[in-house]
């Protein structure tokens, strides 16, 4: 709401809970309705759907049919089947969905991807992320897998640009929870390149961040920073007898950006494509993957298998 009323574009707000509506609606001097529905009879051409995962379907097809424009966060639907039903609803009725992929409009991740598909790192062998933090108190729908994991599967996806064949997880959930609160994640990716995800609601720090190990650098990208590691090394002469000291030359190359909120860059380019009718960065279509991987991976979870991704 912050980012949308100072572009000038919020015209009003819809919540189930009275207080929550009152609150921002004044805060940001716009309408405010206590049921969406009687939000989407109103003069408006596009909506942001903010609400728990297991409402999403609901509201966004139901937004679909009244002919807006649609963003749902991730994980969207939460399940790829339901996601592929809303995508196609979504073109019969010539809207735009955009997925809520917050990290995919990251400029580091810009960068990586850019930097990698121009060939600058050499090829891509291994794309391993690590997103880990202590269990948020708002999160009652879904597990770490939907709720995190899916923002690494998307930019691992991306960065990778090729299909999955196949997934396995190890993980499981503490004693107090319903869903699963911790995962380890391996992809596998036609044309041989590796994904791993480590993901949990259980450590006291926040990390999240991105290595790719590839053929000439190895990059470690900070999300949380939007700076990034490029490191190569070669060897210099060394004895054979002695290989205690082996004398090794590492180049490090520090890139640190022009800090962007990924929300806004995210927004801007909703409110461009609903506009002009392009496709937005993270579409309807490129989620329903993200989805079957994390539903592979629940799957892997519970079966202790590896899981084909149909
Ligand atoms: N992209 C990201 O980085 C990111 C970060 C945080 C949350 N999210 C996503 O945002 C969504 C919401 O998460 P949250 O943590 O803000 O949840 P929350 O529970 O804190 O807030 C959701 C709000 O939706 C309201 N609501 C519930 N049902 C409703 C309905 N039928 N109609 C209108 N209002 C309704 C609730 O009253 C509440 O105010 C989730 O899908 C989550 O995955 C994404």
């Amino acid at each position: 709401m912050r980012i949308l009323s100072e572009k000038g574009v919020l015209s009003g707000v819809a919540d189930v809970v009275p207080e929550v509506a009152n609150a921002v609606a004044t805060k940001y001097s716009v309408e405010r309705f206590l049921s969406y529905q009687e939000l989407l009879k109103s003069d408006i051409d596009a909506v942001v759907i903010v609400t728990p995962t297991d409402t999403h379907e609901k509201i966004a097809s139901d937004a679909i049919r009244a002919g807006k424009h649609v963003l749902l966060e991730k994980p969207m639907t939460g399940s790829s089947e339901k996601l592929r039903l809303l995508t196609a609803l979504a073109r019969d009725k010539k809207v735009v969905l955009a997925g809520g992929f917050t990290e995919r409009y990251n400029p580091i991740v810009d960068f990586a991807h850019r930097s990698l598909h121009a060939g600058e790192f050499g090829e891509l062998i291994t794309a391993a992320t690590r997103r880990v933090s202590s269990l948020p108190t708002r999160i009652r729908d879904v597990g770490v897998v939907m709720d995190l994991g899916v923002h690494d599967i998307d930019v691992i996806q991306y960065v990778v640009g090729r299909r999955a064949n196949s997934v396995y997880a190890l993980g499981g959930q503490g004693k107090s929870m319903k869903y699963e609160d911790h995962a380890n994640i391996l992809i596998d990716f036609e044309g041989g390149t590796t994904g791993f995800i480590e993901v949990n609601w259980l450590t006291p720090m926040k990390v999240r961040k991105l290595a790719l190990t590839c053929s000439k650098n190895f990059v470690e990208v900070d999300y949380m920073d939007q700076a990034a590691n490029v490191c190569s090394s070669s060897f210099r002469h060394f004895e054979s007898g002695n290989l205690f000291n082996v004398p090794i030359d590492v180049d490090l190359r520090r890139i640190s950006l022009k800090k962007e909120e990924p929300l806004k860059r995210e927004l801007a380019d909703f409110l461009s494509v609903a506009a002009s009718g392009k496709d937005p960065l993270v579409s309807g279509e490129s989620a329903i993957s993200t989805l079957k991987i994390a539903e592979a991976a629940l799957e892997s979870l519970r079966t202790g298998k590896k899981v084909q991704v149909e």
